[in-house]
């Protein structure tokens, strides 16, 4: 009766060494690993096909402040979203330079008297869509919102060429220099 377990342990091992033979081989190796690699080889050709059109794509997304058509529409958009807070004629809040008592600062002035051509096109664009609170230093308490879900990414250019359009000739060839030049301040 001793001797029954050590021979069920003998079977067991026995059985796991059978069952382990065949994946071991070549023949069963080669399928599996052809059925892993080809749907990675097709996610990273259509991540890298994605990217070359968003790059294709990208030079008509961008604030072209001589593009007449771009500049109306942000007009438009500037009068409807942006004037309340940064002037009706891009002048900014009174007294912009002062944090108020509730630790936000007034909107700024989007003409040559403010500091908006310091940075280039991409970081306002993230400014405008992700809002103060998303892109400022922790701690800090913005009062410019997220137009994210307000207007379209198109919109949000415009607006900016519109500001853009604003600019003296030497503000724009200034900031025109910044672009390309910086990435995104995240
Ligand atoms: C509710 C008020 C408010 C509205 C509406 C608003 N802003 Fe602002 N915006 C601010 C404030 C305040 C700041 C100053 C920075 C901060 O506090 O985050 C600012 C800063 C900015 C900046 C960064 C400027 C810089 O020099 O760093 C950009 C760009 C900007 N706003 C664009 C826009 C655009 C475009 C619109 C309209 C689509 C808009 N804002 C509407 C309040 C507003």
């Amino acid at each position: 009766m001793r001797s029954k377990p050590v021979n069920r342990l003998g079977g067991a091992r026995r059985r796991r060494a059978r069952a382990g033979a065949p994946r071991q081989s070549k023949p069963g190796a080669a399928p599996r690993l052809r059925t892993f690699l080809i749907p990675i080889a097709v996610v990273i050709a259509a991540v890298v096909a994605g990217w070359a059109l968003l790059r294709d794509a990208s030079p008509m997304l961008g604030a072209d402040a001589g593009d007449a058509a771009l500049v109306a529409l942000g007009a438009e958009t500037y009068a409807a979203h942006c004037a309340l807070c940064h002037g009706v004629n891009l002048e900014g809040e009174a007294g912009w330079r002062w944090q108020k008592a509730d630790g936000t600062f007034p909107a700024p002035p989007h003409d040559a008297n403010g500091h908006t051509w310091h940075h280039p096109d991409d970081y306002l664009f993230e400014y405008t869509r992700r809002g103060g609170a998303a892109l400022a230093p922790a701690g800090f308490r913005s009062n410019m919102p997220s137009f994210a879900d307000a207007l379209s990414d198109a919109e949000i250019w415009a607006s900016l060429a519109f500001i853009k359009s604003r600019w003296p000739d030497a503000i724009r060839s200034r900031q025109a220099r910044l672009n390309g030049r910086a990435g995104v301040e995240v």
